[in-house]
């Protein structure tokens, strides 16, 4: 007879054995950047390459011997990140430390000031950095704006549109805007892109936390830009990719998922979850591999191109394009 304690034990060990098979099984969907090339001599700025998805592409694009720019908003994080990788990497590429805060206009004007004198190109552009916050905190950039349309669209928008020169002058160059699949879930109202209504909603209880409708238009936004600047960059030599990374295990969700959450949610979370590793891959696919060199405007996940189910309308993209220019220009909410 088998005692009863070897029964216990052997159902959870089971269970894990099955879950790590079918994360395995999986995961060869996920994709991988099999492009090693050597990158030295080209210059790599990513924002918000100091934690999750960013860092792990920073530490891939170091590996091939890249110049690496990292353009973060806390600047010891920065300098943390990049002595850790170079203990990791001592021959990898240069790195280097830059302050910028997506959420302030005037940061990202000294930031592009500083890359201005001392970069005369870049080669690739990450547009990586972002932020989930639920909606009844209201919080908002220094200009005002909600903070997802602020940091994760008007922010990189502004910036992107500040170093076009020095992208064009690096040609074949790219910008490869890092978004989500989630911004299938996006609905965006023109009359109130600053979410009043929904974050009043959020404020009372009347809207699913789950759900952040701010996050899903920023990353709907990422999407209607990149598509816009690959039509407006056509024939530059300059690439515009957008991609989803997945879904990760980062920072990101830091201040929507509490830890009981991913105990609860344990299960599907090993078999669903990548590392933030694992969701590097398609950045640094659309980074860096020269196969996709001239297929701008398109979006990629897990290292293919992805067929977005968002009913995109061409009004909508340039209407957007418009309002953002006249946001950043008027540097409040209007
Ligand atoms: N994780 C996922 O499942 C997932 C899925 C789809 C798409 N994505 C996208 O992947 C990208 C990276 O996210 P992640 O998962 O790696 O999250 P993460 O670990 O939280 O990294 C986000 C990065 O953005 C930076 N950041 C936030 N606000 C900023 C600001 N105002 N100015 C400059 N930098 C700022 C953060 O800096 P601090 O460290 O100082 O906060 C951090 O370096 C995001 O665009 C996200 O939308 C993630």
């Amino acid at each position: 007879m088998v005692p009863a304690q070897a029964i216990y034990a052997a159902v959870p060990i089971s269970v894990l054995i099955a879950i790590g098979f079918i994360r395995k099984w999986r995961s060869r969907k996920w994709g991988k950047c099999l492009t090693d090339t050597c990158l030295r001599g080209k210059t790599y700025l990513i924002t918000g390459a100091n934690s999750g998805i960013g860092l792990e592409t920073a530490k891939a694009l170091v590996r091939r011997k890249a110049r690496v720019i990292f353009a973060c908003r806390d600047i010891a994080k920065a300098k943390q990140a990049i002595s850790e990788i170079r203990k990791e990497q001592p021959t990898g590429g240069e790195m280097i430390p830059m302050q910028l805060d997506l959420s302030s206009f005037e940061s990202i004007e000294s930031f592009v000031d500083v890359i201005k004198t001392g970069f005369h190109k870049i080669d690739v552009l990450i547009n990586n950095a972002g932020v989930v916050v639920p909606l009844k905190c209201d919080e908002k950039t220094k200009e005002g704006f909600e903070i997802h349309l602020g940091v994760n669209h008007l922010g990189h928008f502004y910036l992107t549109n500040l170093l076009l020169d020095q992208l064009k002058r690096a040609a074949p160059s790219r910008i490869v805007v890092v978004s989500s699949t989630l911004h299938e879930m996006a609905k965006i109202d023109f009359n109130d892109l600053n979410l009043r209504g929904e974050i009043e909603k959020a404020k009372k209880g009347q809207v699913k936390a789950r759900h952040n409708l701010g996050y899903s238009n920023s990353k709907l936004m990422n999407v209607y830009f990149a598509r816009a600047l690959a039509d407006k960059l056509r024939d530059t030599g300059v690439d515009v990719y957008t991609c989803c990374p997945g879904f990760c295990y980062t920072n990101l969700f830091r201040f929507s998922v509490k830890w009981y959450h991913y105990l609860i949610m344990l299960p599907v979370a090993l078999m669903y979850m990548k590392s933030a590793k694992q969701g590097s891959e398609t950045i640094v696919y659309c980074a860096t591999d020269y196969g996709i060199e001239g297929q701008t405007g398109k979006f990629y996940r897990d290292c293919v191109e992805y067929d977005s189910k968002y009913p995109f309308k061409k009004e909508e993209e340039i209407k957007l394009w418009n309002i953002s220019e006249e946001l950043v220009k008027a540097r409040k909410p209007l």
